[in-house]
Parts: structure tokens; C-alpha cells; sequence
């Protein structure tokens, strides 16, 4: 693959929040899980568990625990992403930034966010009241909620998403300390 062909990739990522009914399969889920599995992460850990939610009735309780995603009720699925912040590195010790377990889920995000581009699905990163996600999950102490993706076909017109899509100029995002 080129730098061309990775920026093309980029530029045609956009969060679609609204998707057609059409399902999508669980090859399609388990590809986009094997992507998110390759991610980087803090001393390897690989801290992330995706629950994949097709549960009509959990997802919509999930809904409430959305901080702006009426819309996850469309996505065909919603997987929320959570770290296990029990984890210890070889030396046994505790990660010295808890954050970098949470981090490195988000690069796990990333991945299949892009993924999803690339095999023609849309997708869209949903913020999450964490201790709301926890309790209708019924997760363990030591899972901590992440965040949650909605995947789906793309609704007709909305291959290019919402604005939002606008960046800053790249000279004004960069320092160079030379
Ligand atoms: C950490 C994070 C949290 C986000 N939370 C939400 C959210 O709760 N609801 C939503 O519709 N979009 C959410 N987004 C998507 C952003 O709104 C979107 O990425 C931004 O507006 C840029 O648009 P684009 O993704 O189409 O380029 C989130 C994105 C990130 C990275």
C-alpha cells in the first residue's frame, strides 16, 4: 500500500451516524475484531475487550448511557470497547499510567474505524457515561468502559457524513523544535 492509498483511506473515513437496515455479517464483525487486534499497546497488554452488542433490548438501554447517540438504535451493531485495568506488566508491576490501558483501546478503535472504511461500512466513535455503561453491562470491577462503535451499511447520502469533517491547517497543528 502507498502513503497515497492510506491517506485516501483517511480522507474517506467519516463518522456516519445514520445506516441502512441491511445487517452486516459476522465475517465482517470478526474481520474488523482481527484488525483491532493488531492495534499497538501499552507494553503489549492488549488491554481491550470489545462486547459486541446485537441485543436490541441491552442496546437500547445503552442509549441512555450515551452522552450524544440517539441514533446507536440504527447501527446494525454496537460494540462497546472496555480495559482491564487489572493488568500488570511482565515485571509485575501496575502500568505506570493507568490512561495507557484506555489509549491503547482507542488505537484498537482506530483501527477498525478505518477498517470498516475500507470494506465499504460505515462507522461512528460513541462517547459513553462510563459508570452507566458498567452497571448495564455488568461488568467486573476492573473492565472499565472505553467508549462504544456503531457499525453499519451506509444510509443512501450519507457515504460523506455530517460536517464536522473540517480540519485545521497543517501548519497550524505542528511544532517543529529544531
Ligand atoms: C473520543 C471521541 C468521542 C466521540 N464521541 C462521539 C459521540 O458521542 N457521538 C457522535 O456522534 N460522535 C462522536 N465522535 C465523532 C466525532 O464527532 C467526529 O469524529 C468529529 O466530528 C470529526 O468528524 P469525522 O469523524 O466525520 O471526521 C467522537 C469521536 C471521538 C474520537
Amino acid at each position: 500500500m502507498t502513503y497515497e492509498d492510506f491517506h485516501a483511506l483517511c480522507q474517506n473515513r467519516r463518522s456516519i451516524r445514520y445506516f441502512d437496515q441491511k445487517p452486516i455479517s459476522k465475517i465482517d464483525v470478526i474481520k474488523l475484531l482481527e484488525l483491532a487486534r493488531l492495534a499497538p499497546s501499552i507494553e503489549n497488554l492488549q488491554p481491550w475487550h470489545f462486547h459486541v452488542i446485537q441485543n436490541k433490548e441491552l442496546r437500547h438501554k445503552l442509549i441512555e448511557a450515551s452522552c450524544y447517540g440517539n441514533f446507536v438504535e440504527g447501527a446494525d451493531v454496537f460494540i462497546v470497547i472496555t480495559a482491564n485495568r487489572s493488568l500488570e506488566n511482565k515485571a509485575k508491576e501496575p502500568v505506570w499510567n493507568p490512561k495507557e490501558l484506555e489509549y491503547s483501546c482507542m488505537a484498537a478503535a482506530e483501527h477498525m474505524l478505518l477498517g470498516a472504511t475500507a470494506m465499504g461500512l460505515g462507522s461512528c466513535w460513541v462517547s459513553l457515561h462510563h459508570g452507566t455503561a458498567h452497571e448495564i453491562l455488568k461488568l467486573p470491577h476492573h473492565e472499565i468502559v472505553v467508549g462504544g462503535l456503531m457499525l453499519g451499511h451506509y444510509k443512501r447520502g450519507e457515504e460523506h457524513g455530517i460536517d464536522g469533517h473540517q480540519r485545521n491547517a497543517l501548519e497550524e497543528m505542528y511544532t517543529l523544535h529544531e
